[in-house]
């Protein structure tokens, strides 16, 4: 796994979450790893349109990746895949399914070179951000994609932030960040990308769907 230090970590609400999510990892990856029926994959059309966009052997990087199974069945099909997360905990479970690179990193500064990508996966992750990093973490995904290069984004709507239980495992708690999804889309349009489509999809949460384009 490669490394970042804890300075680019910074932020109370961030620091408990990656310990959190260093604790849960395992009861995080079995709760997402149940069989649920086809009617409970919410993304799966989503999923469909950010494949149409991109080339054959494509570089995605799956960021706020957690155990990496949307990244694995990304590299299944073929494209090559980069995962990152800021948990360690996290990134030893995607290290054992994903072939390609596991990085440990804050989407607020992302370890990676400016242009290298040709589209980000970013789902249930941004939720983890405070609403004055967003046009930071925006910026980051600009900067390491390339020209045209796509934008897959999922995270929640709503008001407000706080700490939420664990429903899965008890006495553990995660810091949230609600959403306006005009105030985001216009977030994602002012960092340099063209929105192709959104949609808001209500499952656990309210989520905001949000593909996008490098201008
Ligand atoms: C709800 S999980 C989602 C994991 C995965 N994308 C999925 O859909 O299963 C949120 C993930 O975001 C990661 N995360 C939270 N804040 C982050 C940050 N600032 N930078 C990178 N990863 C972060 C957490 O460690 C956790 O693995």
């Amino acid at each position: 796994m490669e490394g970042s230090d804890d300075s680019s970590v910074g932020g109370d609400h961030t620091t408990l979450n990656r310990a959190t999510y260093d604790r849960i990892a395992e009861q995080y990856a079995q709760h997402q790893n149940q069989p649920r029926p086809p009617s409970e994959d919410l993304f799966t059309s989503f999923e469909g349109s950010f494949f149409d966009k991109i080339p054959t052997d494509g570089v995605i990087a799956d960021l706020g990746c957690g155990p990496a199974f949307d990244g694995a069945r990304f590299a299944a099909r073929g494209f090559r895949v980069i995962g990152l997360d800021l948990s360690a905990g996290m990134l030893s479970l995607a290290a054992e399914r994903l072939p390609g690179r596991v990085i440990q990193g804050d989407l607020r500064t992302l370890p990676l070179v400016s242009g290298q990508l040709d589209a980000i996966w970013n789902v249930a992750s941004l939720l983890h951000v405070g609403e004055h990093d967003t046009m930071a973490v925006l910026g980051e995904f600009r900067r390491v994609l390339r020209t045209g290069g796509t934008l897959a984004l999922i995270t929640a709507l709503g008001d407000g932030d706080r700490f939420e239980k664990v429903p899965y495992a008890q006495d553990e708690q995660r810091w949230f960040v609600y959403r306006s999804e005009d105030r985001l889309l216009d977030q994602v349009t002012n960092s340099g990308f063209q929105i192709e489509l959104r949609e808001q999809i209500q499952g656990n949460r309210l989520w905001s769907t949000i593909l996008a384009s490098v201008t």
